[in-house]
C-alpha cells in the first residue's frame, strides 16, 4: 500500500491543521464574536491544504483499506516500548517547520489530560485524556496522514452527509459497491458499534491496544474521538444500541477536553512526568507493543 505519491501521503504541513480546522466548525461558544472572528482570519492555504486533505481521505478510505489495515497493524509486531517512551517517540512528530504550531503532541496530550484533572474527574479519564492520541505515532510508520488523522465514519454502509466534505465520497469506489452504497450496508438496524468498521486513523489503533486495560468509558473515548459525524452530528443514530448510546455521553465530556485545552502556558514536562508516571503504572503495562 505504498503507492501514494509523497504529495498524496502528506496534505497537510502539519497534522496539527487537521485539528485547527476543527475549531474552526466548532468552535468553543458557537455565539461568540471571538469565534466568528477566528473563523474569518482563517488563512486560505492552510483551508486548502485540509481540503485536498480530506479529498484523498475520503477517496481511499475504503471498506477494504481499512480491512487490510487493521490486518497490516493488529499484529502489533513494529515496536515494544514502555508508555512514557512511546509518548516521546509520538513527540519526534514535531514540524519546526511550521511556526504557526507552538505545542507539541506530547503538550496538547498533558494539557487534555490537566484539563480533565482540574475538574475533579476519575484518575482514568485524565489517563485517557494524556493518551488519547497515542495512535498518532502510525505517521512515524510511514501511513499516510489520512490514514492517521481526520474525522472518522463507519465504513460498509452509506456516508452520512454530515461528514465534512461528503462531495468528495463521489470517488470512493464505495459509493457506487452496492453491498455498502445503502443506508444500513453490510450493518443493521442499531446492530452496535462493537460490530462496525470505522475508517482507520489513530482512534481505531489506540483502542486496539488498550482495550484489555482500561474501563469502558475510556475506551469508548479512545475508539471514537474522531467521529464527528456522531458524537457531534448524530448521523448514525440507526447504527447505535442502547450501550452505544450510554457510552456516548463520555465521548462527548471528553471532546471539549481536546478541543478546548490549549493553554497559552505550556505544562512543564518534567512537573507532570511523575505523576503521570503512576497512572500509567496503575492502568496499562510495563510496555506496550506497537
Ligand atoms: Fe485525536
Ligand atoms: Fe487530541
Amino acid at each position: 500500500m505504498s503507492n501514494y505519491s509523497d504529495a498524496e501521503k502528506k496534505p497537510l504541513q502539519s497534522m496539527d491543521e487537521w485539528e485547527e480546522d476543527l475549531l474552526e466548525r466548532y468552535p468553543e461558544n458557537d455565539s461568540t464574536s471571538k469565534a466568528k472572528e477566528e473563523f474569518r482570519n482563517y488563512d486560505k492555504p492552510a483551508r486548502d491544504t485540509v481540503k485536498e486533505f480530506y479529498r484523498l481521505n475520503h477517496k481511499y478510505q475504503t471498506f477494504d483499506f481499512v480491512r487490510e489495515k487493521e490486518k497490516e497493524f493488529l499484529q502489533f509486531n513494529r515496536k515494544k516500548l514502555k508508555v512514557w517512551e512511546a509518548m516521546e517517540f509520538l513527540n519526534t512528530l514535531i514540524d519546526d517547520s511550521d511556526p504557526d504550531i507552538e505545542l507539541d503532541q506530547l503538550q496538547h496530550l498533558l494539557q487534555t489530560g490537566e484539563a480533565i484533572r482540574a475538574d475533579g474527574h476519575p484518575d482514568w479519564f485524565v489517563l485517557t485524556g494524556f493518551i488519547h492520541d497515542m495512535g498518532k505515532v502510525l505517521c512515524l510508520f510511514g501511513e499516510p496522514q489520512w490514514a492517521v488523522v481526520g474525522d472518522t465514519f463507519p465504513v460498509g454502509c452509506a456516508h452520512s452527509d454530515k461528514i465534512v466534505y461528503p462531495e468528495y465520497f463521489e470517488s470512493n469506489p464505495d459509493s457506487t459497491d452496492e453491498r455498502f452504497n445503502t443506508k444500513y450496508g453490510i450493518y443493521s438496524h442499531g446492530c452496535g458499534l462493537k460490530n462496525v468498521h470505522m475508517s482507520w486513523g489513530h482512534d481505531e489503533y489506540l483502542y486496539q491496544i488498550t482495550k484489555d486495560y482500561l474501563p469502558e468509558p475510556a475506551l469508548y473515548m479512545i475508539r471514537y474521538h474522531s467521529f464527528y459525524a456522531q458524537h457531534r452530528e448524530e448521523a448514525y443514530d440507526h447504527l447505535l444500541d442502547d450501550h452505544d448510546r450510554k457510552m456516548f455521553d463520555w465521548v462527548r465530556k471528553f471532546n471539549p477536553y481536546d478541543l478546548y485545552s490549549k493553554s497559552p502556558t505550556p505544562p512543564v514536562v518534567s512537573e507532570l512526568k511523575p505523576y503521570y508516571e503512576d497512572l500509567i503504572a496503575k492502568y496499562l503495562p510495563e510496555t506496550i507493543s506497537l
